[in-house]
């Protein structure tokens, strides 16, 4: 089986723990860490990265090994030593991809690269040269033109996508739609990490129900030190991202609350935490008798390699549907791996889901 060709649009942090995680497994071929060891029959080393874009000055032109570790790129440095890929960064086109804030922040957040945007055919062309079967959406937060402008491409260059980001494409009908017709896969929307708040929180909220516990109240504060917090400072940019994280945790409670009464966000930018991300998780409930009692939960996770083993499985799906010719949104992946996919489903229920749809996958493809 040929490796699976990877196109990475957003060369920031969750593309640095990715880069770094496939050199760590090819060249440790440890078994601990990921989620499945094969996915379609493809390895988590049997990932080839094709192709970078980006409008950072510090990353366009460098090889995608050398650019995941410029700055503001701030997460844990866990394979240092990475040959380089071949894959070069691209300049892409910035549009509603940097805040304005983002661009006053100077190194600390995005430096946009001189020269002018890239057009349309430009992206198309290098996605058909590098041969690039899946694009994965890391673009910031908020890039709703941005990415249509790229997606428009892959659809153009026949490339399947990963959309990690809280724009809502698989989970929209029209989008999603567009990829079923041309036969190409998509994961989305917004990735759920690995063990992170999201999953967590839909847990106890599945925990109480299941216990007959009636949730009154709960909250999901978030604090972190990456550009992903720092972009997110700018509030007109978070609406998809409090919808994806709020309705997920919405779905796994027994009685949907009033939105006074859930509260689910990024709610601070600390610096120093770097890519470090802390998140407070409070749930209050009634129990026998109407007796109240409530849950404190505070998890402390490194942000990008946290979403990286999810994307791995997430990518590999792709391929495999690709390999099968199925196009269009993958509802059990997507279920399972993402916050606001186009069919939410209880945590439990994904999980059956997508074992069945791994035993459906191996049929159709002996
Ligand atoms: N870390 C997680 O666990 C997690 C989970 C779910 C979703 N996400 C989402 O994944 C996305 C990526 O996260 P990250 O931490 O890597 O962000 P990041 O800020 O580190 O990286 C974003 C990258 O996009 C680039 N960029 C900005 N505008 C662009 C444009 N128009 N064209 C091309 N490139 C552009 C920036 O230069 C930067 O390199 C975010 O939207 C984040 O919310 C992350």
């Amino acid at each position: 089986m040929r490796p699976i060709r990877v196109a990475i649009l957003g060369v920031g942090n969750c593309a640095s723990a990715l880069v770094q995680g496939i050199a760590h497994y090819r060249r440790s071929g440890a078994l601990t860490g990921v989620i499945q060891q094969e996915v379609a029959g493809y390895g988590p080393g049997d990932l080839e990265f094709v192709l970078g874009i980006d409008v950072d000055a510090r990353k366009v032109g460098k090889d995608l090994a050398a650019a995941i570790f410029e700055k503001p790129n701030n997460t844990a440095v866990f394979e240092p030593d990475i040959a380089p890929t071949g894959a070069t960064v691209i300049r892409g086109a910035v549009l509603d991809g940097v805040a304005e804030h983002m661009r006053e922040a100077g190194e600390d957040g995005f430096v946009i690269s001189e020269g002018k945007d890239a057009e349309q055919a430009e992206i198309v062309t290098a996605l058909k040269e590098t041969r690039a079967d899946v694009l994965v959406n890391f673009l910031p937060v908020g890039s709703q033109e941005a990415s249509e402008f790229y997606l428009e491409c892959a659809l153009e260059a026949h490339v399947a996508v990963v959309n990690c980001i809280p724009v809502f494409i698989a989970s929209d009908p029209a989008w999603e739609a567009l990829f079923r017709e041309r036969g190409l896969p998509i994961v989305g929307d917004d990735i759920k990490a690995q063990v992170g708040a999201t999953i967590i929180h839909r847990r106890i909220s599945q925990l109480f129900a299941s216990r007959g516990v009636d949730v009154e109240r709960t909250y999901q504060l978030n604090t972190g030190g990456n550009t992903d917090f720092m972009n997110m400072l700018d509030a007109g940019r978070l609406g998809d991202k409090k919808t994806s994280k709020t309705q997920a945790v919405q779905d796994a409670l027994a009685q949907r609350l009033d939105a006074k009464n859930i509260s689910i966000g990024p709610s601070e930018f600390v610096p120093w935490q770097k890519d470090n991300k802390v998140a407070f998780v409070r749930v209050e409930g009634e129990q026998w008798g109407g007796v109240p009692m409530h849950l404190e939960m505070r998890l402390s996770v490194e942000d990008s390699p946290n979403a990286a083993a999810c994307v791995l499985d997430a990518i590999r799906y792709c391929q495999g549907a690709r390999d099968l010719g199925e196009g269009g949104a993958l509802i059990a992946p997507s279920a399972f791996y993402c916050k606001h996919p186009p069919r939410q489903m209880d945590e439990l229920d994904a999980e059956r889901a997508l074992e069945a749809y791994n035993i459906e996958q191996a049929h159709a493809a002996e």
